[in-house]
C-alpha cells in the first residue's frame, strides 16, 4: 500500500487539491492522508467544509498579516515533523504558495518524494506573480514528478531540462472541482444565504482582487478604476467578495464603501461564488484559478495584472491582460459594457484547462510510480 500526504493551506490550493484527495481515497491501494498547514484559516475551512475534507493534520499557522518569513519558516519546521513521523511514500503539494514551496522543501530534507501539481506554470518574471513565479520553479525544481495542466506547461518543463517520463499532462483539478459543484448547485433548493444581501436580477460585474505585487498604488488605481465603473454605470451592481487580507480590505474599503451600487461583501463559500460567476456578466480579478474557471462557464475575464502565466485562455480569446491602470481597466470594461459584438466574442465557452477528468488522470499516474 503507497502512503501519500496530500498537503495544502490556502483557498485555491484547497479547491484544487480537495476534489484529489476525495479521488485518491476511493483507491484502497492508497492510505491517503491529509496535512492542512491553514496557511489561510476562514478561507480554507469553507473549502474544507463543501467538500466533506476532514484533514488527519491542521497545523493552523496563520497569523494576521502573515509575512513571508512567518509562513515559509512555519511551514518548513512544522510540516517536516509529520513528514518526519509519517514518512509516506510520496507527497502531494499543489501551485505555487508559500505552503507549496516549503512542503516541497521539508519532504526534499527528509528525502520523501515530491508529487507537483498543476507545475509548468510560468511567466518568466520574477517578481510577477511574486512570490509564486518563484515558489513554483523552486517547487519544480525538488518534485520528482510533475503533474502539468496544458501541453503548453509541459513544454516549458522539458526546457528547463525535466525528463518526459516524469511529466504528465491531465488538465487542471479546478474543471473537476468547478464541475463537483457545479452538479452539486443544481441540487440546491434553497438558495445562498451569503447572496441574499444581492440583487440576483441585476446586471453584475465580479471582482476579486488579492496578489502581494499589486499592494500600495496599483491596488488604488484597480479600486478607483472599479469607482469609475459603478459611478459610470449605475444600472450595473459591482459586486466584490473581498479577501481578508488588511492590505486589500484597507483600499477596498476606503475607495469603494458607500458607492450605492458597490456591494462589498465577505469571501464566499466555493458553491456560492461559482453561482455568482455564472449570474455574473463580467469578471474582473487577478485571480489565478478565476482565469481557469470563467472560460469553462463561458463568461470574460479582465486581469488586472502584468503578467499571466495562463496564456491558454488569453489566446482562446476570453480573458484579456489588462494590468493595472485605472484608464486602462475603465476602458476595456466599457468596451465589454458597451459594445455588444465585443462582448459577445469573449463571452464563449473555452475548456483550455481540461475536461474534469485530471484527478481520475493523476490517481492513476500515480499508481504507476
Ligand atoms: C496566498 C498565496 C497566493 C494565493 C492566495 C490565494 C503565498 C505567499 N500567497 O496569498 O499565492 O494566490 O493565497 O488567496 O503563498 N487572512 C485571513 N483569513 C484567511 C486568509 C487570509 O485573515 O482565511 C488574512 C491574514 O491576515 C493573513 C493575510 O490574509 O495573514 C494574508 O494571507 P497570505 O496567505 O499570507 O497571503 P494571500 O495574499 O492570501
Ligand atoms: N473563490 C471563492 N470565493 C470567493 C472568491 C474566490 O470560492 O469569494 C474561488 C474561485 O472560484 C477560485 C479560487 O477561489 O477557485 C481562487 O482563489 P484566489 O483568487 O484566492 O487564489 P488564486 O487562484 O489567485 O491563487
Amino acid at each position: 500500500m503507497k502512503k501519500i500526504i496530500v498537503v495544502f493551506g490556502t483557498r485555491p490550493e484547497a479547491i484544487k487539491l480537495c476534489s484529489l484527495v476525495l479521488e485518491l481515497k476511493k483507491n484502497h491501494e492508497f492510505k491517503t492522508l491529509v496535512l492542512v498547514t491553514a496557511q489561510h484559516r476562514e478561507m480554507l475551512d469553507q473549502v474544507l467544509s463543501i467538500f466533506n475534507v476532514v484533514p488527519d493534520y491542521d497545523l493552523n499557522i496563520m497569523g494576521v498579516n502573515q509575512t513571508l518569513f512567518d509562513i515559509t519558516s512555519r511551514v518548513l519546521v512544522e510540516t517536516g515533523k509529520i513528514l518526519e513521523k509519517e514518512r509516506p511514500d510520496f507527497v502531494i503539494v499543489q501551485g505555487d504558495t508559500t505552503t507549496t514551496f516549503a512542503t516541497a522543501l521539508a519532504a526534499f530534507y527528509l528525502q520523501i518524494k515530491v508529487l507537483h501539481v498543476e507545475a509548468g506554470l510560468r511567466t518568466y518574471n520574477k517578481y510577477s506573480p511574486f512570490p509564486e513565479e518563484l515558489n513554483r520553479k523552486m517547487t519544480g525544481a525538488i518534485a520528482d514528478f510533475h503533474f502539468a495542466a496544458t501541453e503548453r506547461n509541459k513544454s516549458n518543463l522539458l526546457k528547463e531540462g525535466v525528463p518526459e517520463t516524469n511529466i504528465s499532462v491531465t488538465g487542471n483539478t479546478v474543471i473537476d472541482s468547478l464541475l463537483w459543484v457545479k452538479e452539486k448547485m443544481l441540487k440546491n433548493q434553497s438558495g445562498y444565504t451569503q447572496l441574499d444581501a444581492l440583487d440576483l436580477d441585476r446586471k453584475i460585474i465580479l471582482i476579486t482582487g488579492h496578489r502581494r505585487e499589486n499592494f500600495g498604488i496599483e491596488f488604488e488605481n484597480i479600486c478607483n478604476a472599479i469607482k469609475k465603473i459603478a459611478l459610470t454605470y449605475k444600472d450595473i451592481d459591482v459586486v466584490y467578495p473581498v479577501h481578508f487580507n488588511p492590505n486589500v480590505r484597507k483600499p477596498v474599503n476606503a475607495i469603494l464603501a458607500g458607492i450605492p451600487n458597490v456591494k462589498i461583501i465577505e469571501p464566499l463559500e466555493y458553491e456560492p461564488f461559482v453561482f455568482l460567476m455564472i449570474k455574473s456578466f463580467l469578471i474582473i480579478t487577478d485571480s489565478g484559478g478565476i482565469q481557469e474557471e470563467a472560460p469553462s462557464l463561458g463568461k470574460p475575464v479582465l486581469v488586472i495584472r502584468n503578467t499571466t502565466e495562463r496564456q491558454e485562455a488569453v489566446e482562446a480569446g476570453c480573458v484579456k491582460l489588462v494590468g493595472t491602470n485605472l484608464e486602462n481597466i475603465f476602458n476595456e470594461a466599457k468596451k465589454l459594457i458597451e459594445n455588444e459584438e465585443e462582448y459577445i466574442a469573449m463571452a464563449r465557452i473555452e475548456n483550455p484547462y481540461g475536461d474534469g477528468k485530471a484527478c481520475e488522470k493523476i490517481s492513476h499516474r500515480i499508481k504507476d510510480l
